[in-house]
């Protein structure tokens, strides 16, 4: 039997994708994208499910892009199958919170998918770079883009133009991850935040996610008047009024995630 190269379970709301190309160092190739988008896709569709992690294994989240796979691409080739915007990009779709929980090798491609999530805890282990430089290659699956927004131009250009690597310490530093545990409480310490998350109301969750996306991709004075409007829907929703007399009432609420 072939080996899947993504592994999906899930643990109560929330959903856990595993990168699994221990070999390869789950350097991310069509067939592991492709599995992942459909896993993204679907645990997004899931009622049940109100948050996902994205992992990888000890030694790698993901070592990027698959090399052996792209070393022979012509330009032609990239064009017509529309790699990176056909399947890598599927994550800008889901509309729960993804988290990623990395441990040791995140570079390339691997290092962009951490930054295409909306949260990234970080094991003590956890290495991040965009080596595409000594490629001759360049980061292309959001990397010039979402680490200067993460980390600002200074240290973005560092990493982008001399392959810097940074460990999970300098990465808490600059702002590229939200938090950093030890290696051994990695996934407990992710899974126990994604329960907490996944506890809330997904409307609110869906709102929230929008709205901070929406300060990255657009001036401030529309990003206030999306946030103003998704406030005001949030006026429309059940759980936001039983959130707010549960909390008058000195109870816990009961989100019906409506
Ligand atoms: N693609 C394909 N195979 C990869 C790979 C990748 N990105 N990264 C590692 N591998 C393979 C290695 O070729 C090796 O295979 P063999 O056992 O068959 O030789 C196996 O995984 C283990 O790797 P190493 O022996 O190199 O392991 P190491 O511990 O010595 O080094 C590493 C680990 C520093 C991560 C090193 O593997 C490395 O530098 N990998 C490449 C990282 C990289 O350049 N990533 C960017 C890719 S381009 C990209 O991502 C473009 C984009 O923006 C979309």
């Amino acid at each position: 039997m072939t080996e899947q190269p993504v592994l999906v379970e899930t643990r109560g709301r929330v959903g856990v994708i595993t990168l699994h190309r221990p070999k390869q160092l789950n350097a991310l190739n069509d067939a592991l994208m492709d599995q992942l988008g459909a896993a993204l896709l679907a645990l997004d569709a899931d009622t049940g499910i109100g948050a996902i992690v994205i992992t990888g294994s000890a030694k790698a989240f993901a070592a990027g892009a698959d090399i052996e796979a792209m070393a022979d691409w012509s330009f032609m080739d990239v064009c017509q199958s529309g790699f990176i915007t056909r399947n890598w990009e599927t994550i800008r779709q889901v509309r729960k919170p993804v988290l990623a929980a990395v441990a040791g090798y995140a570079m390339g491609g691997g290092c962009e998918l951490a930054l295409a999530c909306d949260i990234i805890v970080a094991a003590a282990s956890a290495k991040f770079a965009l080596p595409e430089i000594k490629l001759a290659m360049l980061p292309g699956a959001g990397g010039t883009q979402r680490l200067p927004r993460a980390i600002g131009k200074a240290k973005a250009m560092d990493m982008c133009l001399s392959a810097r690597m940074l460990d999970a310490q300098e990465a808490d530093r600059y702002g590229l991850v939200s938090r950093v545990v030890p290696d051994t409480e990695l996934l407990s310490q992710t899974l126990a935040l994604a329960d907490q998350i996944a506890a809330f109301s997904l409307p609110a969750l869906w709102a929230i996610k929008a709205a901070v996306n929406r300060a990255w991709e657009s001036p401030l004075s529309e990003g206030i008047l999306f946030e103003r409007h998704a406030l005001y829907e949030r006026f429309a929703s059940a759980d936001a009024h039983e959130g707010m007399h549960a909390f008058l009432a000195k109870r816990p609420p009961d989100f019906q995630h409506r």
